[in-house]
């Protein structure tokens, strides 16, 4: 059927190339997109196709269909300057236009909200070292996040030192690399594609963290707090608030999850939250190991971090009620057009 709809296309753009007069460009236009034209007679068929194959045949239907619907527009125009001569007060056809994916708009955003407060956007590696991605950040060999199930792991040779590739399950990979980079005083944004062996409603197998990365002299647990507060006002709205609730990773101690008040039940509790409460992402003060491991004295320095998802805090902030995350990367137009 892929075929049928491209030949009618093709034939198409020969035949509207011909036209002479608005009377058979008004044929034309009905041959093809009239009631028993030949697209529409495909759009009844479409139900006849295998499921899983309706979707994209739609697609390619309706982009048919939308190109033919520019043509005709294009030659009813060409037709009318040929009879009164070109004029110039004729409102012109607007190309259609693209715009930035909406999870690059929430990139942007965030990246922005960080700024202000004097954090520098930084790109580390996607694909990484095991060092950077588990063993500098304090993972015991055999912590389960390692383990095949979440990561991927690159069937590359493994460096004498920093171990076996991963494509980095986590923006906290930067961390280390960022004290590498630079002294401290740091203040950091890392913005990053991460990739998890995971595919369900809510889970793709690529996305996105940012990851706040503060050391300083003196940096204590209210400075965190402050920061996350900020971003919550700011990126959510003035009425919101953070939580930190005790947690665990490796490289943070202590460790903390980090909930956010509910919007639609102003923290009563309802059924989206359950308690007042939603889950945002992970934070806390950064370990000892992590430091010395990137050159930095714990002695001297402390700092706090946090990773949050961005397709999380999207979807949290517009109220997006999308029932499959994966949606976000399906390419399909008609969801992309309406952001
Ligand atoms: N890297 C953690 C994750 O992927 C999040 C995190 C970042 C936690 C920084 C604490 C500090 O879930």
């Amino acid at each position: 059927m892929q075929d049928e709809i491209r030949n009618i296309r093709n034939e198409f753009v020969a035949l509207v190339s011909d036209v002479e007069s608005p009377e058979e460009l008004e044929e034309l236009r009905v041959s093809y997109l009239g009631r028993s034209g030949k697209l529409t007679s495909l759009i009844k068929k479409i139900k006849d196709a295998p499921a899983h194959e309706r979707a994209s045949l739609g697609q390619l239907i309706n982009e048919t269909k939308q190109s033919i619907e520019a043509q005709i527009i294009e030659a009813a125009a060409k037709l009318s300057d040929e009879k009164v001569g070109f004029d110039p007060t004729i409102p012109g056809v607007k190309p259609p236009m693209g715009h930035t994916h909406l999870v690059s708009q929430a990139i942007a955003e965030i990246s922005e909200i960080f700024s202000r407060i004097g954090f520098v956007r930084v790109r580390y590696p996607e694909v990484d070292w095991d060092w950077y991605a588990f063993e500098a950040l304090n993972f015991e060999p055999d912590h389960p996040a390692r383990d095949n199930w979440e990561t991927f792991w690159v069937d590359a040779k493994a460096h004498p030192k920093y171990g076996p590739m991963v494509l980095t399950p986590h923006t906290s990979s930067g961390q280390v690399r960022e004290m590498t980079r630079t002294k401290p005083p740091i203040r950091m944004v890392n913005i990053a594609k991460c990739y998890r062996r995971q595919s369900d409603v809510s889970h793709t197998p690529m996305f996105h963290q940012f990851e706040g990365l503060v050391i300083d002299k003196n940096i204590s647990i209210t400075h965190l707090k402050g920061t996350l507060d900020y971003f919550a006002k700011t990126y959510f709205g003035k009425d919101r608030v953070t939580r930190l609730r005790p947690y665990n990773f490796p490289f943070t101690e202590p460790s903390f999850e980090v909930d956010i008040s509910c919007d639609i039940c102003g923290g009563t509790g309802c059924k989206l939250c359950k308690g007042g409460w939603l889950e945002i992402g992970g934070a806390g003060m950064v370990h000892p190991n992590v430091l010395k491991n990137g050159g930095i004295s714990p002695e001297e320095y402390t700092g706090f971090a946090f990773g949050w998802g961005v397709e999380r805090v999207l979807m949290m902030k517009s109220g997006l009620k999308i029932d499959d995350l994966r949606t976000l990367y399906s390419t399909d137009l008609r969801f992309l057009y309406q952001f």
